[in-house]
């Protein structure tokens, strides 16, 4: 994506419109799936503040849908709230999406969710550290969605910003709030590397940034 769709995505994402208004009010309008749509609105209840507020699951999924992204890795799956809703929108795009969980109980909770969902054949949840496993993921991505070990952010921001395709967006939760002071290296990198076009959402007040992938 050149830059001037780099600014139309920015753009898209920070102006307020009445679609967008709806989702703060319930983050779940038009969501129809009836597979999913009872987990997404139960499964965070269930987890104890591990997973994203539906107003952030519902802000990842129609970044996915609004910008067609097909090649999806998530860091740090938890018991799979993210995932099933970066998952069904990558079903609607046709794309994939691999998830990385050390955790190896989580990481199976994980997958039954995901087969329950229906998304079992979109998401590929391995169980791994995330620092070493992202080597051995193969292929570029237009979707990155970082949310493990806070004080990691900067390295795993390391090794995936090379293998994101220009256009695509580097995620990541917990970007405002008390997290920061945990991963000030990746903030001030997402923010000063010229390659990044970054901005950061409040959102739910836990902080989603997006950086965009400039042409290179
Ligand atoms: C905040 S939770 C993820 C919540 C999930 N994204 C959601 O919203 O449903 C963070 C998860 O990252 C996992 N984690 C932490 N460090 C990791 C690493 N190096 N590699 C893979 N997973 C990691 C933890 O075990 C935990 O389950």
């Amino acid at each position: 994506m050149k830059l001037a769709g780099v600014c139309a995505v920015l753009l898209l994402l920070t102006g307020p419109s009445s679609t967008k208004e709806e989702q703060k009010n319930d983050p779940f309008t038009g969501i129809e799936n009836e597979k999913v749509l009872p987990m997404l609105q139960h499964l965070p209840r269930q987890h104890g503040g591990m997973n994203v507020p539906p107003v952030d699951g519902r802000f990842l999924y129609d970044l996915i849908l609004e910008n067609g992204y097909q090649r999806a890795l998530e860091i740090g799956t938890s018991n799979g709230y993210s995932g099933l809703w970066i998952g069904l929108a990558l079903q609607h795009n046709g794309g994939k999406l691999v998830t990385l969980e050390i955790n190896p109980l989580a990481a199976d909770e994980a997958r039954g969710n995901f087969l329950k969902a229906g998304l079992d054949g979109v998401i590929e949840v391995r169980t791994a550290d995330a620092l070493e496993e992202i080597p051995k993921v193969p292929g570029t991505f237009d979707f990155i969605f970082i949310d493990a070990w806070k004080p990691d952010y900067y390295k795993y921001l390391r090794l995936v910003k090379d293998r994101v395709v220009p256009g695509g967006a580097i995620t990541a939760h917990n970007v405002t709030g008390g997290s920061q002071r945990q991963m000030r290296d990746f903030l001030e990198a997402i923010q000063n590397d010229p390659d990044l076009e970054t901005i950061i959402h409040p959102l739910s007040g836990q902080g989603i940034s997006v950086s965009i992938i400039k042409s290179r």
